[in-house]
């Protein structure tokens, strides 16, 4: 382990700030990560994963500590089902592959989502109807407060959409996730917006695994801007959830309101739609703006400052409240 001082952290976060951590380390195994939380105990510390959910304002005037576990077993534990393991510093789209190559069914609906495993129950990441609870066994969470290391099972980890225990007790850390996929009798699942126009594009009548990947896959690239070209954090907020009175009020000024039932008398409305009537779907502030083709998503076209997007946020969330009176919730973590 090497702590590094006034460590640039431009590649270490997907909205590509430049930013500096006064003082820095990667860990690579569970006892490098207990050890240098006994030493620093007192200090400031953040854990960073893939960096891909996160908008720095400013230096960090503490430590971070970069997770950067690695490692994958496979278990069969019956005909049709095998437990995979994999530590926290696997990215996230290649453990996907992985699990692809293996014919291991499950997580093809979330293929492309930037990030670490470490990080994908920490907002029970989720796309084209798939949630990482879904499929979710376990995971191994290190605790900074005691050092100690324990298994916290599904009910433990509270998952609700885009948010876990672990969005609040950021001192939980988590080392590895276990997942349960199918060896066969994959359940596919297309029924998302979208995805089964794209397997009809594709002239996939019964697709595999693979093909809902692709199809996956060929969605986010025409909508989602690649953060290894323009600086982003995917959804900067979550998509807000509000009941019946609230969409009939809001349809008497926008009779087309998009809205999707999640369970009794609440319903999901696009965070996406309300930023595209608020009038900033594509607008371009020169070194920042909101991208066209996905008003949820928010972007750095070069230099620009954690702050300068941060307020973009600010502005987005003051004109959606002034319209709608609805308070969006940011999902990206803002430091
Ligand atoms: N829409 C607009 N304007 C836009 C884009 C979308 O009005 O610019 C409306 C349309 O009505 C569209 C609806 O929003 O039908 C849904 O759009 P989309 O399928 O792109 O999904 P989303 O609700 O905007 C969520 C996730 C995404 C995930 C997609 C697909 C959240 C906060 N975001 O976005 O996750 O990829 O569904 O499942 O729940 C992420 O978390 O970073 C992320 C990209």
């Amino acid at each position: 382990m090497i702590l590094k001082n006034n460590y640039s952290l431009l590649n270490y976060n997907s909205f590509k700030i430049d930013v500096k951590a006064k003082e820095f380390v990667e860990v690579n195994s569970t006892d490098e990560l207990k050890e240098i939380c006994k030493i620093n105990n007192r200090k400031e510390i953040l854990f960073l994963g893939g960096g891909s959910n996160i908008l720095f304002t400013k230096d960090f005037q503490g430590l971070i500590i970069h997770l950067n576990l690695k490692g994958k077993t496979i278990e069969k534990i019956d005909s049709n089902h095998s437990i995979i393991s994999a530590y926290a510093g696997e990215n996230w789209n290649k453990f996907v592959n992985y699990c692809l190559e293996k014919n291991l069914g499950g997580i093809e609906n979330l293929s492309l989502i930037p990030g670490n495993v470490g990080s994908a129950p920490v907002q029970n990441i989720g796309a084209y109807g798939t949630e990482l609870k879904d499929v979710f066994v376990s995971c191994e969470v290190f605790n900074q407060k005691d050092c100690t290391v324990k298994e916290y099972n599904l009910d433990d980890c509270c998952f609700d959409y885009r948010n876990s225990i672990f969005k609040t007790k950021k001192h939980l850390i988590i080392i590895s996730v276990k997942l349960k996929l199918t060896n066969k009798d994959h359940y596919i699942n297309s029924s998302y917006g979208g995805v089964n126009d794209e397997l009809e594009r594709l002239g996939i009548k019964n697709p595999t695994i693979r093909d809902v990947s692709e199809a996956v896959i060929n969605i986010r690239n025409r909508k989602l801007p690649d953060p290894k070209n323009i600086g982003n954090a995917g959804s900067f907020f979550k998509n807000p959830i509000v009941d019946l009175k609230k969409i009939e009020a809001i349809k008497k000024n926008f009779i087309d309101i998009p809205n999707f039932k999640v369970e009794e008398n609440k319903f999901k409305i696009p965070a996406a739609w309300l930023i595209e009537k608020a009038g900033f779907k594509g607008k371009n502030f020169g070194k920042f703006g909101v991208h066209k083709s996905q008003s949820l998503v928010l972007v750095n076209y070069g230099n620009a400052s954690g702050k300068d997007i941060y307020k973009l946020s600010l502005s987005i969330k003051e004109v959606v409240n002034k319209i709608f009176k609805i308070n969006l919730e940011t999902e990206v973590n803002i430091i």
